[in-house]
């Protein structure tokens, strides 16, 4: 049987701000596969951030683990310079306000994570122009983020997250900023990422429509990860 790409076991985070705790994650079990599209869906508050960045490795868990790849990489013990590299090889990361540099074009955006594990510039370049080409963003490649669309924006910044070639990527509202078309177009950008590259993606969102693209729905409510919600089913039953 395949092994999944990415598991939780008892993930929980508490925040402590002034004396006060906050349980952002309560104990979640979660097993995502290769090629699997997962759209989590959640109120405001309700700890989809703090997961993804869990996820993401970018934070520790308060207790719990998470495995990566096939081989069950505990991250969870790993110091953080080692999971630094883990990161750049293993993970992209899509945020709602695209993160791009703006005083880079978009070429050298998409570039910028490559530096260090690939060692010739040529050879960043060119793969640099490849993602592009795929994201239909070719004819903007000299433009400056404060230059480009929002939806361009974002496009560049999936190929930047692409740039490594990631087995697993992780998007925070990706289409937030985004209008019902361009948020369609990049959504299925998204989806074509994981059902022709086998590539895994787990989208945060708040829209049912958005969620309808993914191949498996995850709902999070007071820290707690749901298989169902009776607030989103509803919405979702109603979402064009
Ligand atoms: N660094 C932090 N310190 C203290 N509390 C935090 C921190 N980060 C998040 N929280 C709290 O944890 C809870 C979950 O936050 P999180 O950002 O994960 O929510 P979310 O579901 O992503 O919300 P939104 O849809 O508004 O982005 C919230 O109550 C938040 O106030
Ligand atoms: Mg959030």
């Amino acid at each position: 049987m395949a092994k999944p790409i990415l598991k939780t076991i008892g993930l929980s985070k508490t925040f402590e701000t002034n004396g006060s705790k906050v349980q952002a994650l309560s104990r979640v079990n979660l097993e995502v596969m290769r090629g699997d599209f997962l759209a989590i869906m959640g109120p405001s508050g309700s700890g989809k951030t703090t997961l993804l960045t869990l996820l993401g490795c970018l934070d520790k868990p308060t207790t719990g683990r998470v495995l990566l790849g096939s081989t069950g990489l505990n991250v969870t013990a790993i110091p953080e310079a080692a999971l630094y590299r883990i990161r750049r090889k293993n993970l992209g990361f899509i945020f709602q306000n695209f993160n791009l540099l703006p005083s880079l074009t978009a070429l050298e955006n998409v570039e910028l994570p490559m530096e260090g594990l690939i060692k010739s510039a040529k050879r960043r370049r060119k793969r640099a122009r490849v993602l592009l080409r795929m994201l239909e963003m070719s004819h903007r490649e000299k433009h400056k983020p404060p230059q480009l669309s929002a939806g361009e924006q974002q496009r560049v910044a999936i190929a930047r997250a692409l740039a490594n070639g990631p087995a697993l990527i992780l998007a925070d509202e990706p289409t937030g900023n985004l209008d019902w078309e361009t948020s369609v177009s990049i959504v299925n950008m998204m989806r074509k990422l994981a059902t022709e590259q086998k590539r895994t993606i787990i989208m945060v969102t708040h829209d049912p429509h958005m969620s309808s693209f993914a191949s498996r729905k995850l709902f999070i409510r007071d820290g707690k990860l749901l298989k169902e919600d009776p607030v989103y089913d509803e919405a979702l039953r109603f979402s064009p």
